[in-house]
């Protein structure tokens, strides 16, 4: 098997993705934060399903992380991420430092309006204005044909989603499917952060979105009848506090009160420091 091409700096990456497009080549991208677990592998899966050769950043993005967030702690495992990313086969990890993204003249921010108003948005300020300024720079230095996300951060999809269809940026965003552990918790790279009790507590997460779709699929259709009944399953766990918990259209994130068309059932829990996130499309 190919040893996976580790790229620090812009040039390289343009240098190579430019081989790749001469050569007829579609160009796949997925970018992350490190910390690889099987839900960034399962992106990129879908990314080798649907382009020739597939690029990975590892960029924790300082820009948006609020400040008191995680961005110094943050798992950083390099190493064990590019064994992870070679056995999956993906062709290059573009690993560039803070400075190759953000160099000492960087003045742009990039903002999407309205749907980052909503959720996270309300609660991290400036998070969404540090995402899609990353992308705007990773996308221009990589150029790719399709770009992966997960359904997990249901809002940066729906934004990215926007963003590229405003800018015109000629990138195809397409998404994969949410990675449980065996008890139902979404995987996330801050999951390492919670302790043996709050792990064994963090399924409540989960199962208080299944009741949400079991009541969905019994006929309730009422957004405040569906949160009280999730607010219930989760609170359920003594360590757990609700940050939010809403139903909102899944593109505009605009609030729902009656589900007549698939609705995002959103929610943000703290255990103790370690803010997790989770959500679940609900069907009428
Ligand atoms: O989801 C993430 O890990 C980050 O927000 C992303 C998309 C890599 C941008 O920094």
């Amino acid at each position: 098997m190919n040893e996976i091409t580790v790229l620090k700096t812009a040039c390289q990456v343009e240098k190579t993705v430019g081989q790749w497009r001469n050569a007829g080549m579609k160009v796949g991208f997925v970018p992350t934060m490190g910390a690889l677990h099987r839900g960034h592998l399962s992106l990129v899966s879908l990314a080798m399903e649907k382009a020739d050769r597939v690029l990975v950043s590892i960029f924790v993005n300082p820009s948006q992380f609020g400040r008191g967030e995680d961005l110094d702690s943050y798992p950083r495992t390099f190493d064990d991420d590019l064994v992870r990313l070679n056995d999956a086969g993906a062709h290059c990890v573009f690993f560039p430092s803070a400075e190759e993204i953000y160099p000492q003249e960087f003045s742009t921010n990039v903002s999407v309006g309205g749907l980052t108003e909503a959720l996270c948005g309300k609660y991290r300020p400036g998070h969404f204005d540090g995402v899609t300024t990353v992308w705007a720079v990773l996308f221009g230095i990589v150029r790719p044909d399709i770009a992966v996300f997960g359904r997990k951060d249901a809002q940066q999809l729906a934004v990215v989603r926007r963003m590229a269809s405003d800018l015109r940026l000629g990138i195809k965003i397409l998404s994969g499917d949410t990675v449980r552990e065996p008890d139902g918790l979404a995987m996330s790279s801050r999951n390492a952060y919670l302790s043996s009790e709050e792990r064994e507590q963090a399924s409540v997460i989960s199962r208080g979105l299944l009741k949400a779709s079991e009541m969905v699929s019994q006929g309730e259709r009422d957004s405040k009848r569906i949160c009280d009944e999730v607010r219930k399953v989760v609170s359920a766990a003594s360590m757990v506090s609700i940050q939010y918990l809403e139903l909102v259209d899944p593109d505009s994130m605009k609030p729902v009160k009656t589900l007549s068309a698939p609705g995002l059932l959103a929610i943000a829990v703290y255990f103790g420091h370690t803010r997790l996130i989770d959500n679940v499309i609900l069907k009428p």
